[in-house]
């Protein structure tokens, strides 16, 4: 099995192409208001999936919400990150049901896979590694999310094996 060689990644850089794209989809706060959480995912998705003390201030700048008061929406709500991730953010659940049918073994096998550890982000930027809560299929646990999409009944071999297939290119 290949494995991707792991640092820590800090910061997102904010190139002059980023912060355009980031002005243009807070922009849309000015009509659709109501729509926060929605502009903020769709930010992260260009931003590194995080929305960054740097892009938060884009954000506060272009909607006049207060900084302040964007540190403490994105830090309510667990789908959005402060720090930058990768592009594929996979998360191990650990509630009971999942723990009881495996979900230490997979998690072995994908941190073993990936080369990283949970909490960690590749060198590359493509991989995020973490642990979430109950997602909502206990009856087929364990189970993972990668961005938008869960994968169920995982044993470790089939886990190391969908590892794979996303350090290819194969599948997302
Ligand atoms: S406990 Fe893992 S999906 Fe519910």
């Amino acid at each position: 099995m290949r494995q991707l060689k792991t640092e820590l990644i800090t910061q997102t850089e904010l190139t002059p192409q980023l912060e355009k794209e980031i002005v243009t989809i807070a922009e849309r706060y000015h009509k659709e208001p109501h729509q926060l959480m929605r502009i903020l995912l769709d930010i992260q998705k260009v931003a590194s999936n995080a929305i960054t003390r740097e892009v938060a201030v884009v954000i506060s700048r272009v909607t006049g919400i207060p900084e302040a008061q964007l540190y403490g929406f994105i830090s309510f709500y667990a789908m959005i990150s402060p720090q930058p991730r990768g592009t594929y953010v996979i998360r191990m659940c650990e509630s009971a049901p999942c723990h009881v049918t495996g979900a230490l073994a997979v998690m072995e096998s994908i941190i073993k896979t990936l080369g990283l550890q949970p909490g960690e982000t590749s060198k590359d930027g493509r991989f995020t590694l973490e642990y979430c809560q109950c997602l909502g299929v206990c009856e087929s646990s364990p189970a993972i999310l990668i961005n938008d999409m869960i994968y169920k009944n995982l044993t470790p071999g089939r886990a190391a094996t969908l590892m794979e297939d996303y350090m290819r290119g194969d599948v997302g």
